[in-house]
């Protein structure tokens, strides 16, 4: 057990997409769970003190050359394993029984039949409740010592169970909300057939992780970045608690927020107490940013612009600092240790990048074990307005890629009022709720118009509202022409130097939500 969290559930990691989905759902039942690669033996796996193993998915065949696989050890140490999917064709496979590719592909929900008389967990399930089967391959013949616990009209054995030896396997996914009884199915095997009393809290972790931060800095000096997004503003929050007045948190304004948004992050974080030294460093950003028209171009100043700031803002302190906080999060983390073998490993999430080669800070990552609504409940727990948690996203450049050409002082007002209009008339319809972001984006190009009898040559406004889940895909917002029309009209009669608006209706892929 680490001094931060508790004994976990370890989620061994064959590539699904749904890995993380699993380990946030244990976690949702107050059980500590992490995701590892599967390529540890059993002892190491065994030291890390697993209360249970859970084997996730994955894309491959058992039969693929190069399929990931785990050390059968595992299966002997006494923990209780639950395969799902590949996780357990792979159990089938190491332990005797015989996997094929099945004759029919199953995709889709459909109802599982459990078979009579089975107990915890299946019992969890219900009568013929729906599941989400998604496999190429079937189990054709158990291992010796299984039983089979349920089938699909299809998959003839969709569940297996070894209750002596407290291995278990699912060929459906208990962690997606199509599969009805997932979570009541995932809580019976971790609480009735492991034995685990749930025991991961928030508050818990808190209390922990500022002793920890206290143990780890001791008496010398922790400084942060905040850049007013919610990650950096938690890490701030929990280490101004562990440290009081041997932490400064310093907010770096690049002149690319949008209209008032510097002001108000200031203000909500002073709210809080927080020691926040803020730097306005507009000006330096928007001359090293002069002429600059190239998107990727853009992002690099604007990085090491920050850096560059941040350290020397950092060196005057009167205190030189030892330690820097970073708001890394636990995907990062996952990410970084890819179930494809020690070779991917090469990537660090201790990375910041830019920082100078010869970095003399030690980091502290207080949230580096957490995913993101985990964080945002803790913020809401420190204390941040509900305002604050439920921000939209906004990029890192800010509005520099928002502006597509050249950055100038005119450009960031004309895209600065348009976007406050955005907001303005999308933030009051109903519509916000189910809105992942919306924003105004400044063409490059002018347009003839006519106003007032005038001629006019102007600026074009793009609209973009899109719905997401993730960021990693988006639709176009479905805006009414009574909406759009609003908008238009507001943004040309508010705005100097806009004389047309139109909407952006590309999807992503193959589009990007961001237009740089
Ligand atoms: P794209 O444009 O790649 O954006 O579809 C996906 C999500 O990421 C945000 N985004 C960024 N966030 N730094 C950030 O912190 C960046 O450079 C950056 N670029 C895009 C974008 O707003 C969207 O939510």
């Amino acid at each position: 057990m680490s001094l931060i969290t508790p004994d976990p559930v370890i989620i061994l990691d064959f590539g699904s997409q749904l890995t993380q989905n699993i380990a946030r759902r244990v976690r949702e039942l107050e059980i500590y769970s992490e995701v590892h690669p599967p390529f540890e033996t059993a002892d190491q796996i065994r030291s890390r003190n697993p209360l249970a193993i859970i084997l996730s998915g994955g894309p491959s065949s058992v039969f693929d050359p190069e399929a990931p696989t785990v050390d059968p050890g595992i299966f002997y140490l006494g923990i209780p394993v639950l395969g799902i999917c590949y996780g357990m064709q792979l159990m089938a496979h190491l332990l005797g029984g015989k996997v094929e590719p099945a004759e029919i592909r199953e995709y889709g929900v459909t109802p599982f039949l459990a078979e009579k008389g089975t107990g915890a967990p299946w019992n969890a399930l219900g009568e013929k409740s729906p599941v989400l089967m998604s496999h190429g391959d079937s189990i054709l013949s158990l291992p010796s010592g299984f039983q089979k616990t349920g089938r699909t009209g299809t998959t003839p054995i969709a569940a297996m169970e070894n209750r002596d030896r407290n291995l278990y396997g699912v060929q459906f996914h208990p962690e997606v909300t199509q599969t009805l009884q997932g979570i009541p199915f995932l809580k019976s095997f971790l609480t009735d057939i492991a034995g685990i009393r749930p025991n991961w809290t928030l508050s818990g972790y808190i209390d922990r992780e500022i002793d920890h931060i206290q143990n780890t800095v001791g008496k010398e000096f922790l400084i942060c970045a905040l850049s007013g997004g919610i990650d950096s503003t938690v890490t701030a929050l929990l280490c101004h608690k562990a440290l009081g007045d041997r932490f400064q948190a310093f907010y770096v304004d690049n002149g690319l927020m949008r209209m008032g948004e510097s002001e108000q992050i200031v203000r909500d974080l002073k709210e809080l107490a927080l020691p926040l030294k803020p730097v306005d460093a507009g000006k330096i950003f928007l001359d090293r940013l002069k002429g600059v028209k190239d998107p990727e171009r853009k992002r690099k100043i604007i990085g090491k612009t920050f850096i560059d700031v941040f350290w020397s803002e950092a060196m005057t302190l009167p205190v030189r600092p030892r330690f820097l906080a970073q708001g890394t999060l636990y995907p990062d983390v996952i990410e970084s240790i890819s179930h494809k073998g020690p070779s991917s490993m090469i990537k660090s999430h201790h990375n910041v990048g830019g920082l100078p080669k010869k970095n003399p800070f030690q980091l502290v990552e207080p949230l580096r074990d957490l995913f993101k609504d985990e964080v945002r409940r803790m913020g809401l727990k420190l204390g941040l307005p509900d305002s604050f948690i439920h921000k939209q996203p906004f990029p890192g450049p800010g509005l520099a890629i928002r502006i597509i050409g050249s950055i100038t002082p005119e450009r960031l007002r004309v895209v600065r009022e348009s976007d406050r209009i955005v907001r303005d008339v999308l933030s009051g319809n109903e519509i916000s709720r189910s809105l992942w972001q919306y924003f105004a984006v400044l063409l490059p190009i002018q347009s003839v118009g006519v106003m007032g009898d005038q001629r006019t040559y102007e600026n074009v406004i793009a609209i973009r509202a899109v719905s997401s889940q993730d960021g990693m895909t988006a639709d176009v917002a479905d805006l009414s022409h009574s909406l759009l029309a609003e908008l238009s009209h507001r943004i040309i009669a508010e705005v100097r130097g806009v004389n047309r608006v139109v909407y952006d209706i590309s999807p992503k892929p193959p589009s990007t939500i961001e237009w740089e």
